[in-house]
């Protein structure tokens, strides 16, 4: 048995009657085979050398994946958000690397774009990330404002047909490898969240430079940074929307974005488990195989009931995001609590490879470093909570 048909890895169909179309079948399929044939194989060195796997992201590009949900107008594949969260997991499962660098170029700043970019932003800016030839980083958290957004102070000035923009901010997926960053900055502090602007920042922008680059418990090989601004000009043709927009661009985009994450911690969960699984048919202890103990399945069927109900909420929270519902309660639901099985998860691979689990000869060590992080960026599990209490006490 490969992992990549490892029985724990399928799920395609259910009771209720969500099955997946012929299409998302397929994509299921092929990417699965494509990050278990292309990247699961190098996952382990690219977290050892803390290597951004470009050859990944040009393979994204040359399969289509980079356009996924966008319209064929802007050279997209045209498919749904379901399509995306199952392409996400298939990429996490195989190594969450990948799937974090391809999660913030769709969901964080090729998504945006889409959605509020005027006829000629998309053409400048989103026809080219769909092709896979210039990938996006959205640039929201700074070093005193993580959670609360809205303290953002890196200051857009309007000036002519220009912002000048001056300051940073941290965190920065994709950071020093992107080509096109999406940057909420204040246009002024009084006004809190209704000052904010989103600007769509190019690479080589004079003044535009970067921190360095952060060393980082999990996802190692993703590139992590300050992006630093010293009176960069930004022509307010690169605005989306406009000035005042800048909150709601960036909490529509974090809604979307949060399913991304959902899916990356359904797929690190289901992978460690896949690899649990296997280790545990081939060991033995007491004469008996590791998969033969009551304890260790217990603790397989408690993974693989908690990672389908994640995977579940993910894609609830997809096909809300298709039918054009509001999902920002569906997205806090399934990010929460796939991140939280993600971390469980890992933990219990780990106590099943018993001391090889400690060690990096086997990948479950890099599986529970690589889920942390999950209940961390795109809002910690702490805001998932405030954003599911405040929408359940306003009834929305
Ligand atoms: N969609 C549209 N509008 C929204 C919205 C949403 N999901 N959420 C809030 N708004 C609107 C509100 O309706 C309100 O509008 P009005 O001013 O017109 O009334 C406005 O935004 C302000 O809303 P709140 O008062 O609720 O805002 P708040 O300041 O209390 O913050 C929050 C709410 C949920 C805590 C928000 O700040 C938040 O999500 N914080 C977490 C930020 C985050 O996820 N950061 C991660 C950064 S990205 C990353 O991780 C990097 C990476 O590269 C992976």
């Amino acid at each position: 048995m490969t992992l990549a048909d490892s029985p724990t890895s399928t799920c395609t169909d259910s009771p209720l009657g969500f099955a997946l179309s012929e299409e998302q079948a397929l994509i299921q399929e092929s990417v699965r085979e494509l990050a278990q044939k292309e990247f699961a194989p190098k996952a382990a060195e690219i977290d050892r050398n803390h290597r951004f796997p470009r050859e990944n992201w040009e393979l994204l590009g040359a399969t289509d994946l980079t356009g996924l949900y966008f319209s064929e107008k802007y050279g997209g594949a045209g498919l749904d958000h379901v399509c995306y969260a199952i392409a996400v997991e298939e990429l996490a499962k195989a190594c969450p690397t990948t799937s974090v660098l391809f999660s913030a170029h769709v969901s964080l700043t090729a998504a945006p774009i889409d959605f509020f970019g005027t006829e000629e932003q998309k053409q400048k800016f989103l026809v080219p990330m769909c092709k896979g030839e210039k990938l996006g980083a959205f640039c929201l958290s700074e070093p005193n404002s993580g959670s609360d957004s809205a303290a953002a102070t890196c200051m857009a000035e309007l000036k002519g047909d220009h912002f000048i923009l001056n300051g940073s901010k941290n965190w920065i997926t994709n950071g020093i490898e992107a080509d096109i960053y999406l940057v909420i900055a204040q246009t002024d502090k009084s006004l809190k969240h209704k000052g904010l602007v989103a600007l769509l920042v190019e690479k080589g922008s004079p003044g535009f430079t970067f921190g360095k680059l952060e060393d980082k418990l999990g996802i190692r090989g993703s590139s992590t940074c300050q992006t630093i601004f010293e009176d960069t000009p930004v022509p307010v043709a690169n605005m989306l929307g406009k000035v005042g927009d800048g909150f709601k661009v960036a909490m529509v985009t974090l809604d979307g974005g949060r399913i991304g994450i959902a899916a990356q911690a359904v797929g690190i969960a289901q992978g460690a488990l896949d690899h649990a699984v296997k280790y545990a048919h081939e060991r033995t202890a007491f004469n008996k195989k590791v998969i033969d103990f009551q304890a260790i399945k217990h603790m397989i069927a408690d993974m693989q009931t908690q990672i389908d109900a994640a995977r579940l909420l993910t894609w609830h929270a997809s096909v809300a995001q298709d039918k054009g519902m509001k999902f920002s309660r569906e997205a806090a639901h399934a990010k929460l609590y796939a991140a939280e099985v993600a971390m469980s998860s890992t933990v219990k691979c780990v106590q099943i490879f018993g001391g090889f689990g400690y060690v990096t000869d086997y990948p479950a060590e890099r599986y529970m470093r690589d889920a942390k992080i999950t209940e961390i960026y795109e809002g910690t599990s702490e805001i998932q909570r405030l954003v599911i209490a405040s929408s359940l006490l306003k009834g929305t």
